[in-house]
């Protein structure tokens, strides 16, 4: 086993963390969503340095960069190999950190690299995946380039509308992608050994507990739910409080039940937020007449969950009701809890041991790739400690030392790598 330079290997990983972070649709802040020209360039950027580190790369029908390290004696071209999936995201969410997702792909590529240094390769490929929609901020779809990889990409996504009115099919063309070659984009369940992310906490847990890495034993489950009122539009001047029909404080009333409900479960971790919700016709004179926000509610187990969203809608009808107004609601995504597999949580943590570390192991509130790809093969992450658990905002931090030490559990894992027997 050859000695590991783990502070090379973190700032390594910081280096090419700051020149993706450089790739951004705005001039002062972080935010590179799915299929836009930034995307297309941190793809591009990305391919370059899986190409740098040995690996063949490709583009699939979503625009995932796949970049594949051959096993010892794989022939060109063949097909049906044996292959371990590493990956992660490089889309962000609106005035992003620089770690969320961007981690997880460069471990994979420093990992592949040290191999390739070594002139080593394993008894299975390695496929690093670069995807794309992971955040759901642009369109109606959550996971969905993840999801094409697990062969359970749905078509009617594709008609799905971003909020200039542009469709997920559109803007897959303007991207210069292909739909018809969405089902290709699967790797098949004969192929697939196991997938595994590296990603910030994006929570305090680490820090609390003083340790660099952690290993994931499960994924919350989730729920958006878009929230369309209708009520009736009026002079903000005239119409007496008690005669109108004001959708925006129909919503107001909506989110503060969302927050109660959540708060009245905290065995099951239940989360609910609304960070985006648009205002009609948004004059300042005139009682709005039609909102629309998504709900993001999630839960460590699924059955309160479901009884959670059952107890919103019913309240939020009746609160609809009340004022006069009529709501519509349209769960997009409901994504059930993933737990990963225990043999490759331990077998995650025997890599990090091996370095001398001893990862806790937690839950993630925060929703990952691994949700879709969970269908198609057994996935586990490993976490990172991030400062004061901050993520989704530009103060994310991780440190070198950290993140040195999730390169080199990913490696040590890798070489331990031993996936069950297949009956
Ligand atoms: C992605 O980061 C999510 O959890 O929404
Ligand atoms: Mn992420
Ligand atoms: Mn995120």
């Amino acid at each position: 086993m050859t000695s590991l330079d783990i502070d090379r290997l973190g700032r390594r990983a910081e280096a090419m963390l700051d020149e993706l972070a450089a790739i951004s649709e705005e001039p002062d802040r972080l935010t590179r969503r799915f299929l836009t020209p930034e995307h297309k360039r941190a793809a591009h950027l990305v391919a370059q340095w899986m190409a740098e580190a040995g690996m063949a790369t490709a583009e699939d029908a979503l625009g995932t960069v796949r970049g594949h390290y051959a096993m010892a004696g794989e022939e060109a071209g063949a097909n049906a190999v044996p292959r371990l999936l590493i990956g992660s995201h490089i889309d962000t969410v609106i005035n992003a950190g620089k770690y969320d997702g961007m981690l997880g792909v460069v471990c994979g590529i420093l990992a592949v690299e040290h191999f390739r240094d070594l002139g080593r390769q394993m008894p299975f490929a390695i496929d690093v995946l670069a995807f794309g929609d992971e955040e759901g901020v642009r369109f109606p779809t959550v996971l969905s380039s993840s999801a094409a990889v697990a062969g359970q990409f749905e078509p009617s996504w594709l008609e799905g509308k971003d909020r200039d009115g542009v469709s997920l099919r559109d803007a897959m063309q303007a991207y210069g992608l292909d739909t018809a070659g969405i089902p290709a984009a699967a790797i098949s369940r004969d192929e697939a050994l196991a997938y595994v992310e590296v990603h910030i906490e994006q929570g305090p847990v680490l820090e609390h507990a003083d340790v660099p890495l952690g290993v994931v034993t499960s994924i919350a489950g989730q729920f958006r739910t878009r929230v369309t009122i209708t009520g009736m539009a009026g002079h903000a001047g005239t119409v007496p409080m008690g005669l109108r029909q004001d959708a925006l404080l129909a919503a107001s009333e909506m989110m503060l039940a969302a927050e109660a409900i959540a708060k009245a479960h905290p065995e099951a971790s239940m989360v609910a937020t609304v960070g985006q919700i648009a205002v009609k016709p948004g004059a300042i004179n005139v009682i709005p007449d039609r909102v629309e926000f998504v709900l993001d509610l999630r839960a460590a187990a699924d059955a309160p969950r479901h009884k959670a969203l059952d107890q919103f809608l019913r309240k939020a009808e009746a609160l609809a009701g009340a004022r006069g107004c009529a709501v519509a609601f349209e769960t997009y995504h409901d994504c059930p809890t993933a737990a990963c597999a225990p043999w490759l949580q331990d077998q995650l943590a025997a890599g990090a041991a091996s370095l001398g570390f001893s990862p806790p192991r937690l839950v993630s509130g925060a929703g990952h790739d691994g949700q879709a790809m969970v269908g198609m093969t057994d996935f586990a992450m490993l976490f990172v400690r991030c400062e004061r658990g901050i993520s989704h905002n530009p103060l994310e931090s991780a440190t070198v030392p950290d993140m040195g030490a999730a390169v080199a559990t990913l490696i040590r894992f890798i070489e331990g790598f031993r996936p069950p027997a297949r009956p």
